[in-house]
């Protein structure tokens, strides 16, 4: 399947031309460290970036839409070319936001020289300015690789989904003294590889605001600490889109009963035949 897409710098509602604004940087995301709160959400499609992107500074291509949009076990079987058709739709639905694609499991663990293909593949063909790997001290030499060859790299470090299957379980991290000293070796290592910033995840708040210290970059928290420099979730989780969540969303809003009820109401204006009314039907206009 050829996920390449050129991108589209013509006017339209996706990419206006000229940009009303510029794009949010990787510099200036580094620079937020310690300053006013990083926003950042999840989006797999071109529609969502559009609606999330004025209010977000980072966009996140999350490998959580294996679940989210392919109802996989886990982000565990993502591709990396679903990365990039999703990344593309990201970048062509947004035009503030630094969109920043996930690198999916299998893809950059193993070797530097593996990490930077994966990775190039996925600024070329989406446009995004920044990918994302999970992993702490094991991972940095990776990420001081790909950082000193023009990769910016956010680090992801606590509980790390595409790690599924060694971990067991998606429990909060940072229980006991060993796990904790251990995570903030994975923080302080993220920190000095070269990444711009870090996700802390599903961590005790204690960890999480050790980590704010111990990190000299921005640390952007789920189910981490308000302390964080920033946070993320994923959209459809605040949507109400699932009924099962971690128990660090929060619920904006009950989507997921309102389109039953959308889509309940259609079922029964079809079998009634009221749907289409005289408002959606074509008719040759009346001569006067
Ligand atoms: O894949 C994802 O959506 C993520 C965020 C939850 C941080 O990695």
């Amino acid at each position: 399947m050829s996920t390449t897409f050129k991108l589209d710098t013509s006017t339209s509602r996706a990419n206006p031309t000229p940009a009303p604004m510029k794009r949010v940087t990787v510099p200036a995301i580094r620079n937020r460290k310690g300053k006013e709160p990083l926003v950042m959400l999840t989006a797999y499609t071109a529609r969502t970036a559009q609606l999330l992107d004025a209010h977000c500074d980072m966009l996140l291509v999350g490998d959580s839409l294996g679940q989210v949009i392919y109802g996989l076990p886990s982000t565990v079987p993502v591709t990396l070319d679903m990365m990039c058709a999703h990344g593309a739709a990201v970048v062509r639905g947004s035009y503030h936001s630094l969109v920043i694609v996930d690198m999916p499991f299998g893809s950059y663990e193993a070797s530097p020289e593996q990490a930077f293909e994966s990775a190039a593949r996925i600024m070329q063909e989406t446009g995004a300015a920044a990918v994302k790997m999970e992993g702490g001290v094991h991972m940095a030499p990776t990420i001081e690789f790909l950082s000193a060859r023009g990769i910016p790299v956010m680090g992801h470090v606590g509980l790390t989904p595409q790690s599924i299957n060694m971990l067991g379980s998606y429990r909060a991290r940072g229980k006991g003294n060993a796990e904790t000293a251990n995570l903030l070796d994975d923080v302080k290592a993220i920190s000095e590889s070269g990444a711009f910033s870090m996700v802390v995840e599903g961590v005790m708040e204690s960890v999480a605001e050790e980590a704010m210290t111990v990190a000299q970059i921005p640390v952007i928290g789920i189910g981490a600490s308000a302390k964080c420099d920033g946070q993320v979730l994923v959209t459809e989780d605040l949507l109400g889109m699932f009924e099962r969540t971690a128990r660090f969303v929060k619920r904006y809003d009950n989507l997921a009963e309102r389109i039953e009820t959308a889509a309940a109401q259609y079922a029964e204006e079809v079998k009634a035949r009221s749907f289409p009314g005289e408002a959606q039907t074509y008719r040759p206009k009346e001569k006067k």
